[in-house]
């Protein structure tokens, strides 16, 4: 199984920016044992997708709506980003933060998959979650919703970003850093959770990144966690070399 380095621009660049950017980006070497993955904005996702050097990047967004068209302003489907992307975050803790829930989280998980694009299902707790014992009820819950409505055969399409909301950096620079003893039992119940739900052979391949401040400095600390296949990173994805260093580190 490729490691899997997902990109999370958040509100960053515009078009032009983005064309600059992924310029610098372009220089990487991606290592064959490696899939990397950009999600810029929406509107900046046509411009990376003329840019980007396809044998090295593919790309994600970082959102889309649970129905496929219709009288829905402002927002864009999973239906309209097919052929533009590979793989969609959804429900990031940033959105959850605006009012996104369980329910409609469960509905863009299905619109996703029928589509034919890979869902990130993004889990986590936050700060009050955790100094009350309940980092892995809410984990759990979380997971259990986002998967209500999809098959065995449909996991096979799904990826799991485990992302305590604590140790996301915050945008200006600083960063909390989780020890692997705070999160190694997470991905273990999330491993175990699914393999309840759908077996130990679909457990087995479903893969799990982990996310929140991953940096240069830190990253082979997470990729060594048991049961982690790769990294979904905000703020280090930004500058090209700390991404590039980030790509490298999970490559060993
Ligand atoms: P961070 O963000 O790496 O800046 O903490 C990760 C994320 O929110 O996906």
């Amino acid at each position: 199984m490729k490691k899997l380095i997902v990109a999370n621009w958040k509100m960053n660049f515009n078009p032009h920016e983005t064309e600059l950017f992924i310029h610098k980006l372009n220089k990487i070497d991606i290592p064959s044992n490696v899939e990397a993955v950009l999600c810029p904005p929406f509107i900046d996702l046509q411009t990376a997708a003329r840019a980007i050097d396809a044998k090295k990047f593919k790309l994600g967004s970082q959102n889309a709506f649970h129905l496929d068209s219709g009288p829905h302003t402002g927002e864009v489907s999973a239906a309209m980003l097919r052929g533009l992307v590979d793989y969609v975050i959804i429900g990031h803790s940033e959105r959850r933060a605006l009012g996104e829930h369980d329910k409609i989280i469960s509905e863009k998980m299905g619109a996703v998959i029928r589509n034919g694009l890979k869902p990130i299902l993004c889990i986590g707790e936050n700060l009050d979650d955790r100094h009350n014992d309940l980092s892995k009820t809410i984990v759990l819950d979380q997971l259990h919703a986002g998967l209500r409505n999809l098959t065995a055969s449909d996991m096979s399409e799904v990826t799991i970003a485990y992302e305590p909301i604590w140790a996301l950096s915050d945008g200006h620079g600083n960063s909390t850093h989780a020890v692997p003893e705070d999160v190694d039992f997470i991905f273990d119940a999330i491993a175990r959770a699914i393999e309840h739900l759908y077996g130990e052979e679909v457990s087995g391949k479903v893969r799990m990144l982990y996310g929140g401040s991953a940096d240069p400095e830190h990253s082979s600390m997470y990729m060594n966690i048991p049961g982690v296949s790769g990294l979904l990173v905000g703020g280090a994805s930004l500058i090209a070399s700390k991404f590039d260093d980030i790509i490298q580190s999970a490559a060993k």
